[in-house]
């Protein structure tokens, strides 16, 4: 197992910003997992696992143990009439685990396509989109420790999964690598179209659903056209994310903002941080939405979208993420939360 020192990272984070690692790995094989966890490097080092490097910033030069993550492999685990167990390997490009589901005709997935980064990044934050959260289909993770190299696998109930949120990014930061998920999907029709967004487009272009496919296809079509390819304009999709709130403080919003969108989702409400980053600006009258300042900007059809247009330090992201983040309050007094990872 090769260690690089002093090791440029531009390529591998989708915010496209120059940082250096002071040290530098590659896993390959679940056999270099073993190697990794013997190495007086591993030991002694901050240690920063890579998937995709899409929900991160980096906001200097790291000094620890980068540990790039290259385990692939997806396999039918077993199955039923109904239901079908999938397992994957951390490694793989999460947008491939979908083909791998939808061209088999397992439904449960097919509304979290095209969100870039890799399988192992999914429980972290418990992926969701278009109406979709991984929680409603994962089964388990399997884990090793990155303290004492033991093997742990997280029951679905044990990874915490909330709104962007996991055991993962809170008292267990860290303290876990994540090795394989096993997703549970079914093999009988489980349309999920009632995502707003999703049902307009589905109708404007009159799609009707046969299979997950119509619908995997249709939220990548969506995300191709709002979202920012990364390898054009760095970024990292969403920035922030979404405000949920309680009724009482939703009233005096609505009352002062009657046209501010809000979205019920269980016992919370959803507001749109986009809208609140689209109702300020730099300067009075103004908003961030397609405002542009040397290599930064806001992307001009989606507001939660912070991009580099080229050459951008991670410091300048972080600035104008704060800058946005300081407007929001002062208007609004709601505090925006990272989605991304600074690290
Ligand atoms: N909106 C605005 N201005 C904008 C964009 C959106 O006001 O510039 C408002 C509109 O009212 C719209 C609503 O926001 O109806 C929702 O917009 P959208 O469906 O685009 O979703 P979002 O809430 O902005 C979330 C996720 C995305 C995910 C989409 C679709 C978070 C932080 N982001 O964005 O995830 O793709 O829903 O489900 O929850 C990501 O995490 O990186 C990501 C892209």
């Amino acid at each position: 197992m090769k260690i690089y020192r002093d090791y440029d990272l531009t390529e591998l984070n989708t915010f496209g910003v120059s940082a250096r690692a002071k040290l530098f790995t590659e896993i390959n094989d679940p056999a270099d997992l073993t190697e990794l966890f013997a190495l007086p490097e591993f030991k002694e080092n901050k240690k920063i696992f890579l998937g995709g490097g899409s929900n991160v910033l980096f906001t200097g030069d790291l000094d620890g143990l980068v540990v790039l993550n290259n385990l692939k492999g997806i396999e039918v685990l077993s199955e039923t009439t109904t239901e079908v167990l999938i397992r994957a390997m951390s490694g793989e490009i999460w947008h491939d685990l979908v083909l791998f589901a939808v061209d088999r005709e397992y439904w449960g997935i097919e509304n979290l396509a095209f969100i870039p980064g890799t399988v192992g990044a999914a429980p972290m934050q418990n992926v969701g989109a278009y109406g979709a959260e991984l929680k409603n289909i994962l089964e388990n993770v399997e884990t090793f420790s990155t303290e004492d190299g033991t093997k742990r696998i997280f029951t679905r109930d044990e990874c915490e999964l909330g709104y962007r949120d996991s055991i993962f990014k809170n008292e267990l930061k860290e303290k876990y690598f994540i090795f394989a998920i096993t997703l549970k999907l079914s093999k009988i029709e489980k349309k999920n179209i009632s995502y707003k967004i999703l049902q307009e487009y589905l109708e404007k272009n009159k799609i009707i659903i046969k299979s997950p496919r119509d619908i995997s296809d249709a939220v990548t079509m969506i995300r191709k056209n709002k979202l920012p390819d990364p390898k054009i304009i760095g970024n990292a999709g969403s920035f922030f994310k979404n405000i949920f709130m309680e009724q009482e403080k939703l009233k005096n919003l609505l009352q002062k903002y009657p046209d501010m969108p809000h979205f019920r989702e269980d016992n919370l409400t959803k507001i749109p941080s986009a809208w609140l980053i689209e109702q300020c600006g730099p300067a009075n009258g103004t908003s961030w939405k397609g405002y542009k300042l040397g290599n930064v900007g806001v992307h001009e059809r989606q507001a939660l979208v912070i991009v580099n247009y080229g050459g951008a330090s991670g410091e300048e992201i972080k600035n104008l993420a704060e800058k946005i983040t300081n407007s929001v309050f002062d208007k609004f007094k709601i505090k925006l939360i990272p989605e991304v990872n600074l690290i």
